[in-house]
Protein backbone atom coordinates (compact mmCIF):
# COMPACT_ATOMS: atom_id res chain seq x y z
CA UNK A 1 0.00 0.00 0.00
CA UNK A 2 1.23 3.25 -0.90
CA UNK A 3 2.62 5.08 2.35
CA UNK A 4 0.95 8.32 1.45
CA UNK A 5 -2.44 6.71 0.87
CA UNK A 6 -4.77 6.90 4.03
CA UNK A 7 -5.92 3.52 5.54
CA UNK A 8 -9.69 3.01 4.51
CA UNK A 9 -13.04 3.88 6.10
CA UNK A 10 -15.22 0.75 5.55
CA UNK A 11 -18.81 0.41 5.84
CA UNK A 12 -21.00 -2.68 5.83
CA UNK A 13 -24.88 -2.63 4.81
CA UNK A 14 -27.67 -5.35 4.14
CA UNK A 15 -31.13 -5.67 5.14
CA UNK A 16 -30.61 -7.82 8.41
CA UNK A 17 -29.92 -11.66 7.98
CA UNK A 18 -27.84 -10.54 4.82
CA UNK A 19 -24.92 -12.17 6.71
CA UNK A 20 -22.54 -8.77 6.99
CA UNK A 21 -21.62 -9.71 10.51
CA UNK A 22 -20.39 -13.10 9.40
CA UNK A 23 -17.78 -11.51 7.21
CA UNK A 24 -16.74 -8.25 8.96
CA UNK A 25 -14.65 -10.36 10.94
CA UNK A 26 -12.76 -11.82 7.70
CA UNK A 27 -12.17 -7.97 6.56
CA UNK A 28 -10.91 -7.08 9.61
CA UNK A 29 -8.71 -10.04 10.25
CA UNK A 30 -7.39 -9.07 6.26
CA UNK A 31 -6.46 -5.29 7.34
CA UNK A 32 -4.49 -6.32 10.08
CA UNK A 33 -2.89 -9.27 8.02
CA UNK A 34 -1.66 -5.76 6.10
CA UNK A 35 -0.25 -4.04 9.26
CA UNK A 36 -3.09 -1.43 9.71
CA UNK A 37 -4.50 -0.88 12.89
CA UNK A 38 -8.18 -0.99 12.76
CA UNK A 39 -10.63 0.72 14.91
CA UNK A 40 -13.79 -1.86 14.65
CA UNK A 41 -17.54 -0.64 15.08
CA UNK A 42 -21.65 -0.36 14.43
CA UNK A 43 -24.20 1.96 14.21
CA UNK A 44 -26.11 3.14 15.54
CA UNK A 45 -23.52 2.70 18.33
CA UNK A 46 -19.95 2.93 18.40
CA UNK A 47 -20.07 5.40 21.82
CA UNK A 48 -21.88 4.84 25.03
CA UNK A 49 -24.36 8.08 24.31
CA UNK A 50 -24.94 6.15 20.57
CA UNK A 51 -24.96 2.75 22.25
CA UNK A 52 -27.65 4.15 24.52
CA UNK A 53 -29.72 5.76 21.41
CA UNK A 54 -29.45 1.88 20.35
CA UNK A 55 -31.23 0.44 22.50
CA UNK A 56 -34.05 2.74 22.38
CA UNK A 57 -33.94 2.90 18.20
CA UNK A 58 -34.46 -0.72 18.39
CA UNK A 59 -36.93 -1.37 21.26
CA UNK A 60 -39.20 1.77 22.05
CA UNK A 61 -42.21 2.54 19.62
CA UNK A 62 -41.38 5.79 17.80
CA UNK A 63 -42.70 7.78 14.58
CA UNK A 64 -40.15 7.54 11.57
CA UNK A 65 -38.58 11.40 11.89
CA UNK A 66 -38.21 10.25 15.86
CA UNK A 67 -35.87 7.34 14.44
CA UNK A 68 -33.94 9.43 12.03
CA UNK A 69 -33.19 12.05 14.24
CA UNK A 70 -31.69 9.84 16.83
CA UNK A 71 -30.21 7.57 14.46
CA UNK A 72 -28.26 10.87 13.20
CA UNK A 73 -27.77 12.19 16.57
CA UNK A 74 -25.99 9.28 17.53
CA UNK A 75 -24.05 9.15 14.71
CA UNK A 76 -22.83 12.90 15.22
CA UNK A 77 -21.48 11.64 18.35
CA UNK A 78 -19.87 8.24 16.96
CA UNK A 79 -17.99 10.38 14.17
CA UNK A 80 -17.09 12.94 16.08
CA UNK A 81 -15.46 11.03 18.65
CA UNK A 82 -14.44 7.89 17.50
CA UNK A 83 -14.67 7.78 13.36
CA UNK A 84 -12.42 11.03 12.44
CA UNK A 85 -10.04 9.98 15.41
CA UNK A 86 -9.50 6.83 14.30
CA UNK A 87 -8.87 8.19 10.19
CA UNK A 88 -6.55 11.07 11.66
CA UNK A 89 -4.33 8.60 13.71
CA UNK A 90 -3.80 5.79 10.77
CA UNK A 91 -6.65 3.71 11.51
CA UNK A 92 -8.61 1.99 9.61
CA UNK A 93 -12.46 1.84 10.44
CA UNK A 94 -14.62 -0.79 9.76
CA UNK A 95 -18.19 -0.22 10.33
CA UNK A 96 -21.30 -2.39 10.65
CA UNK A 97 -24.24 0.24 9.36
CA UNK A 98 -23.16 3.62 8.23
CA UNK A 99 -25.46 6.54 6.45
CA UNK A 100 -26.82 4.33 4.22
CA UNK A 101 -29.08 2.61 6.89
CA UNK A 102 -30.78 5.72 7.05
CA UNK A 103 -31.96 6.59 3.47
CA UNK A 104 -32.52 2.53 3.29
CA UNK A 105 -34.37 2.16 6.66
CA UNK A 106 -35.92 5.42 7.68
CA UNK A 107 -36.26 6.49 3.62
CA UNK A 108 -37.29 3.61 1.74
CA UNK A 109 -38.70 1.41 4.39
CA UNK A 110 -40.24 3.93 6.44
CA UNK A 111 -40.87 6.64 3.85
CA UNK A 112 -39.25 9.52 4.93
CA UNK A 113 -38.29 11.39 2.25
CA UNK A 114 -34.70 11.34 0.95
CA UNK A 115 -34.38 15.29 1.12
CA UNK A 116 -35.23 15.20 4.97
CA UNK A 117 -32.25 12.61 5.43
CA UNK A 118 -29.92 14.55 2.99
CA UNK A 119 -29.91 17.36 5.50
CA UNK A 120 -29.06 15.37 8.20
CA UNK A 121 -26.48 13.62 6.52
CA UNK A 122 -24.87 17.08 5.06
CA UNK A 123 -25.16 18.35 8.88
CA UNK A 124 -23.82 15.56 10.78
CA UNK A 125 -21.02 14.21 7.97
CA UNK A 126 -20.65 17.01 5.45
CA UNK A 127 -17.02 15.94 4.44
CA UNK A 128 -17.12 12.20 5.19
CA UNK A 129 -18.06 9.30 3.64
CA UNK A 130 -16.89 5.87 3.60
CA UNK A 131 -14.02 4.74 0.78
CA UNK A 132 -15.40 1.48 0.37
CA UNK A 133 -19.04 0.33 1.27
CA UNK A 134 -19.83 -3.59 1.06
CA UNK A 135 -23.51 -3.69 0.40
CA UNK A 136 -24.26 -7.76 1.42
CA UNK A 137 -27.52 -8.04 -1.49
CA UNK A 138 -30.26 -10.84 -0.98
CA UNK A 139 -33.76 -11.18 -1.34
CA UNK A 140 -36.01 -10.32 1.62
CA UNK A 141 -37.32 -13.99 2.09
CA UNK A 142 -34.35 -15.60 2.13
CA UNK A 143 -33.12 -13.44 4.90
CA UNK A 144 -36.22 -13.61 6.81
CA UNK A 145 -35.30 -17.32 6.59
CA UNK A 146 -32.21 -16.95 7.80
CA UNK A 147 -33.60 -14.37 10.51
CA UNK A 148 -35.80 -17.07 11.42
CA UNK A 149 -32.90 -19.54 12.81
CA UNK A 150 -31.71 -16.50 14.97
CA UNK A 151 -31.92 -14.70 18.35
CA UNK A 152 -35.24 -12.54 19.54
CA UNK A 153 -35.74 -10.17 16.66
CA UNK A 154 -35.89 -6.17 17.68
CA UNK A 155 -38.50 -3.47 15.85
CA UNK A 156 -36.73 -3.49 12.56
CA UNK A 157 -36.63 -7.54 12.74
CA UNK A 158 -40.05 -8.38 13.37
CA UNK A 159 -41.30 -6.32 10.09
CA UNK A 160 -42.95 -7.55 7.22
CA UNK A 161 -41.20 -8.64 4.12
CA UNK A 162 -42.28 -6.08 2.15
CA UNK A 163 -40.99 -3.49 4.73
CA UNK A 164 -37.53 -5.33 3.61
CA UNK A 165 -38.05 -5.11 0.23
CA UNK A 166 -38.31 -1.34 0.30
CA UNK A 167 -35.47 -1.48 2.23
CA UNK A 168 -33.10 -3.34 -0.44
CA UNK A 169 -34.81 -1.11 -3.11
CA UNK A 170 -33.06 1.82 -0.82
CA UNK A 171 -29.96 0.34 -0.77
CA UNK A 172 -30.01 -0.57 -5.19
CA UNK A 173 -31.04 3.61 -4.74
CA UNK A 174 -27.99 4.55 -3.13
CA UNK A 175 -25.65 1.71 -4.68
CA UNK A 176 -26.57 3.71 -8.35
CA UNK A 177 -26.19 7.12 -6.60
CA UNK A 178 -22.22 6.19 -5.50
CA UNK A 179 -21.04 3.28 -8.22
CA UNK A 180 -17.52 4.01 -7.08
CA UNK A 181 -17.93 3.98 -3.36
CA UNK A 182 -20.67 0.31 -3.60
CA UNK A 183 -19.87 -2.61 -4.29
CA UNK A 184 -22.91 -5.25 -4.49
CA UNK A 185 -22.00 -8.66 -3.00
CA UNK A 186 -24.54 -11.59 -3.99
CA UNK A 187 -25.22 -12.84 -0.14
CA UNK A 188 -27.83 -15.31 -1.18
CA UNK A 189 -24.63 -17.62 -2.18
CA UNK A 190 -22.59 -20.38 0.50
CA UNK A 191 -20.42 -18.19 2.92
CA UNK A 192 -17.06 -19.18 0.63
CA UNK A 193 -18.63 -17.80 -2.37
CA UNK A 194 -19.86 -14.67 -0.56
CA UNK A 195 -16.05 -14.16 1.57
CA UNK A 196 -13.82 -14.98 -1.75
CA UNK A 197 -16.28 -11.68 -3.59
CA UNK A 198 -15.65 -9.80 -0.29
CA UNK A 199 -11.87 -10.29 -0.69
CA UNK A 200 -11.89 -9.78 -4.47
CA UNK A 201 -13.52 -5.99 -3.88
CA UNK A 202 -10.96 -5.27 -1.40
CA UNK A 203 -8.22 -6.90 -3.37
CA UNK A 204 -9.97 -4.62 -6.34
CA UNK A 205 -8.67 -0.97 -4.05
CA UNK A 206 -5.47 -2.49 -2.95
CA UNK A 207 -6.40 -3.55 0.47
P1 LIG B 1 -28.00 -4.68 12.89
O1 LIG B 1 -26.92 -3.84 12.30
O2 LIG B 1 -28.67 -5.61 11.96
O3 LIG B 1 -27.37 -5.37 14.16
P2 LIG B 1 -27.71 -6.80 14.73
O4 LIG B 1 -26.96 -7.74 13.81
O5 LIG B 1 -27.15 -6.74 16.11
O6 LIG B 1 -29.20 -6.98 14.68
O7 LIG B 1 -29.14 -3.81 13.63
C1 LIG B 1 -29.25 -2.49 13.56
C2 LIG B 1 -30.64 -2.12 13.13
O8 LIG B 1 -30.74 -0.70 13.08
C3 LIG B 1 -31.01 -2.65 11.76
O9 LIG B 1 -32.26 -3.29 11.82
C4 LIG B 1 -31.15 -1.43 10.90
C5 LIG B 1 -31.34 -0.32 11.88
N1 LIG B 1 -30.77 0.97 11.42
C6 LIG B 1 -31.59 1.95 10.93
O10 LIG B 1 -32.80 1.76 10.84
N2 LIG B 1 -31.07 3.15 10.53
C7 LIG B 1 -29.72 3.41 10.60
O11 LIG B 1 -29.27 4.51 10.21
C8 LIG B 1 -28.88 2.38 11.11
C9 LIG B 1 -27.39 2.63 11.22
C10 LIG B 1 -29.43 1.17 11.51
Amino acid sequence: MAADRRAPFISFEGIDGAGKSTHLPEVVERLRGQGLQVTVTREPGGTPLAEAVRSWVLNEPMDALTEALLVFAARRDHVERVIRPALARGDAVVCDRFTDASFAYQGAGRGLPDAVLATLEAWVHPDLQPDLTLWFDLPAALAAERRAAARAADRFEREELAFFERVRAGYAVRAAAAPDRFVAIAAEGARDAVAAAVDAALRQRGW
